[in-house]
């Protein structure tokens, strides 16, 4: 039996990333492929119970060093739990977001010393890096925009208030450090990464994402 594949999606908040997820799980599965669609923080049992604690602000902040370490007991259990699993049954496994949210997140904006975040993905990833990451790129204030867009047709929906607004809370300067740590991973890890100019249409940047996939992952 042929192993799957690990394909991830990185970016930053508001670049359309979960859309295109979805978009490619889909194409992949009318392909005749088998797929996981998967996320971080999450993806198994035990992981998405960490993800609410990641999650949900309550009044006990993690201090930045805590929530790394969280996000990486998150990983071990959704590969040991789900990736690994399905990829030696031969499922192609997509998830939105994986290791290079935490070294984006938690070391370029969190201020962790990169040097120890890599030791971790070391010890949590170590060989199981994805054969492919998409890393959607795009400018802040236009993944500001369109968040925002999306977060009041939500509010629309249910009736209610705005979500608490990510934007707000973090930063322009937090969306900026965040795209261009992604952007510097890319550079640095040209054979597994792959960047996407998100900035166009929702269509064409899924037309992107397939080329890519295809070029890189045919058999
Ligand atoms: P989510 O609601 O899934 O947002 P998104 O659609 O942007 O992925 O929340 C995931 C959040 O967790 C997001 O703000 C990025 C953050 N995160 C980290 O800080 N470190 C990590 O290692 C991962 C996987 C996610």
């Amino acid at each position: 039996m042929e192993r799957g594949r690990f394909i991830t999606l990185e970016g930053g908040d508001g670049v359309g990333k979960s859309t295109q997820a979805r978009r490619l799980v889909a194409r992949l599965r009318a392909a005749g492929h088998e797929c996981l669609a998967t996320r971080e923080p999450g993806g198994a049992p035990f992981a998405e119970r960490l993800r609410t604690l990641l999650l949900e602000h309550g009044q006990e902040a993690a201090t930045p060093l805590a929530e790394a370490l969280v996000f990486n007991a998150a990983r071990a259990d959704h590969l040991a739990a789900a990736i690994l699993p399905a990829l030696e049954r031969g499922v192609w496994v997509i998830s939105d977001r994986f290791a290079d949210s935490t070294r984006a997140y938690q070391g370029a904006a969190g201020g962790i010393d990169d040097a120890v975040l890599r030791r971790l993905e070391e010890i949590v990833v170590g060989p199981h890096r994805p054969d492919l990451t998409i890393i959607l790129d795009l400018d802040p204030e236009l993944a500001e925009a369109r968040w925002r867009q999306r977060a009041r047709e939500a509010a629309d929906e249910r009736g209610g208030a705005l979500a608490l607004d990510r934007f707000e809370r973090e930063g322009r300067k937090f969306q900026a450090r965040l795209r261009a740590e992604f952007l510097k991973i890319a550079a640095e890890d040209p054979g597994r990464c792959r960047v996407v100019d998100a900035g166009r249409s929702e269509d064409e940047v899924a037309e992107e994402v397939w080329r890519l996939v295809s070029e890189v992952l045919a058999p």
